[in-house]
């Protein structure tokens, strides 16, 4: 299967990037590119458009597929899911339950680096998305699963190291989380709103957890210019509250 690849120029003081797939042509304001070209290149190496404009060639990461890939909804912001990874302390032999998919932009950020992940999503045409983004990634062991976790968690016969949830209803399902986590395990709950995370932290409290925190990242770009230097004045507002526990 082709992979997308991403072609990266510097221009007038800007990086101007394309998530582009090996065919075609591409028409940009800096000329043509023939993109059948890119399969005999490797990342790293050049391709130019037809006005002499040289881009680099590089492979997607999973910051490029939450610039770039198609989206159902909101996927989660790479400042909280690197909240997540670093609160859980994710590792290359946990397996991971995900709910819901979305655009799969976390399950991507977490297949990168778990062994597994299995990601419950509700609304089927949100999968079809979520399932050709993944596939254009290459990663093998993001599981896709159609269901209302709501329900689906409380047939479950496996256990999991890591529990995300990013639903609106990841107070309903909380209960049931001890029945499908190892012990030590965490649960991350993301909450766009107070009243939802308060929701979540109730619904903690009546079970089994420990180690509970609930934190909002907040993200501030420093700008570099002529003039000064000083946290940029467009900044990334609120996104969401993320709850930590373990059991
Ligand atoms: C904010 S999006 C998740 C974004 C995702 N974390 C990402 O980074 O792309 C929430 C998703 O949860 C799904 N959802 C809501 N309730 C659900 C449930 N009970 N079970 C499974 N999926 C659910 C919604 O359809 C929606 O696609």
């Amino acid at each position: 299967m082709d992979r997308p690849l991403i072609l990266k120029t510097f221009h007038k003081g800007k990086i101007k990037e394309y998530f582009v797939m090996p065919k075609g042509d591409l028409h940009t304001d800096l000329g043509i590119i023939r993109l059948d070209e890119l399969k005999a290149k490797l990342p790293g190496d050049m391709i130019s458009s037809h006005l002499g404009f040289d881009f680099v060639i590089q492979k997607p990461k999973p910051p490029d597929f939450f610039r770039h890939a198609k989206r159902s909804g909101a996927p989660m912001m790479p400042k909280d899911i690197g909240q997540i990874i670093s609160s859980t302390g994710l590792s290359h032999s946990d397996s991971v339950l995900d709910a819901g998919t979305g655009s799969g932009i976390l399950a991507i950020y977490l297949g990168s680096i778990a062994r597994k992940v299995v990601s419950y999503e509700i609304r089927d045409e949100f999968i079809d998305i979520a399932r050709q983004n993944i596939a254009l990634t290459g990663l093998s062991n993001i599981e896709l699963r159609s269901g209302d976790m709501v329900t689906e968690i409380q047939t479950l016969d496996e256990k999991f190291d890591v529990i995300t949830l990013d639903t609106i209803d990841a107070a309903r399902i909380v209960p049931h989380v001890p029945g499908v986590i190892y012990p030590g395990g965490y649960l991350a709950v993301y909450s766009p709103f107070f009243e939802q995370t308060k929701e979540v932290r109730n619904a903690i409290e009546n079970t089994n957890f420990t180690e509970v925190k609930t934190i909002e990242t907040i993200e501030r770009e420093i700008s570099f210019s002529d003039r000064g230097t000083r946290p940029s004045t467009s900044r990334v507002g609120h996104t969401g509250f993320i709850t930590i526990a373990r059991y």
